[in-house]
């Protein structure tokens, strides 16, 4: 169970998925079911890149874990848990906005030891290993040395339930005049990557789950970004956020006093 040989196959698997999604892309693509709330849409080709990820890895590593956004929960025996977003980002895919990613993150013991995200449309591959580093392209990546809050670029996004949207709304009120601008990209995986390669200084969200963060947040640690939740937690669904190693601190504590987790 070396890290290299989980990570290798998991850029093989991703790569062809989101080959898969950006060919299906040229066709036209219909919701084909809301989940919690009516803005939390799903295409068949969701389903369809899962399905595909599932059977590659449990072709390749038939004794794994495996869980995917989609609904797929295998329960193996090896230790290995394979966590999969098949396209991170599906409102993006939707309107054919050019940023969706194919996330998948390889678990040994509960403890993220590989993660690749493929940016499908720009074709840009994010690797990292647990304690190997973090890659774009195969290329070293680092986080950014942005330590002033007045400087920071920073990512954030928003889940699908309405109450808990209002209070991002509150939130962001609370940060936007006290950094250099924010992005909402549309793309949690995306938004822990470009902070790991420097794009963004900060990302924070409220209910990322973690076949969105699971790659993505060991991409960023590697890059030297720091990586956590509120209050000395780690990241999970409560809260994840990713900084630049000098602007955690205060970001982390500019985002506490804004009181994100009402609801
Ligand atoms: C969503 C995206 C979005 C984030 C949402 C996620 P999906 O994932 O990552 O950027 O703000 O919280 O649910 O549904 O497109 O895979
Ligand atoms: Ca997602
Ligand atoms: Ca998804
Ligand atoms: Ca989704």
């Amino acid at each position: 169970m070396n890290p290299q040989d989980l990570l290798k196959l998991a850029v093989t698997v991703a790569e062809e998925a989101a080959a898969l999604i950006v060919e299906r892309r040229r066709g036209t693509i219909t919701v084909a079911d809301t989940k919690s709330t009516i803005t939390d849409v799903v295409t068949a080709v969701d389903r369809e890149s899962e399905e595909l990820i599932r059977a590659r890895v449990l072709q390749a590593r038939p004794d794994d874990s495996f869980l995917g956004e989609e609904g797929d929960d295998v329960v193996g025996t090896s230790g290995v848990r394979w966590v999969v977003d098949p396209i991170d980002g599906t409102v993006n895919y939707l309107y054919d906005h050019p940023t969706y990613a194919v996330s998948i993150a390889v678990e040994v013991d509960g403890t993220t030891v590989a993660g690749v995200v493929v940016d499908a449309p720009k074709g840009e591959v994010f690797t990292a290993t647990l304690g190997g580093g973090a890659f774009l392209d195969g290329k070293p990546i680092k986080s950014s040395d942005c330590s002033e809050l007045a400087k920071a670029l920073v990512g954030t996004g928003f889940g699908y339930d309405p109450a808990r949207r209002q209070v991002q709304a509150d939130v962001i009120s609370h940060l936007i005049a006290k950094v250099r601008d924010i992005r909402r990209i549309g793309v949690g995986a995306i938004d822990l990557c470009y902070v790991a390669c420097g794009r963004l200084d900060a990302v924070y969200e409220r209910g990322l789950n973690p076949w969105d963060y699971g790659a993505g947040a060991l991409i960023a640690s590697e890059a030297g970004a720091r990586v956590g939740g509120l209050h000395g937690e780690p990241v999970s669904p409560e809260m994840s956020i990713a900084a630049a190693p000098g602007l955690f601190g205060p970001f982390h504590d500019l985002l506490a006093e804004a009181n994100p987790l009402r609801a």
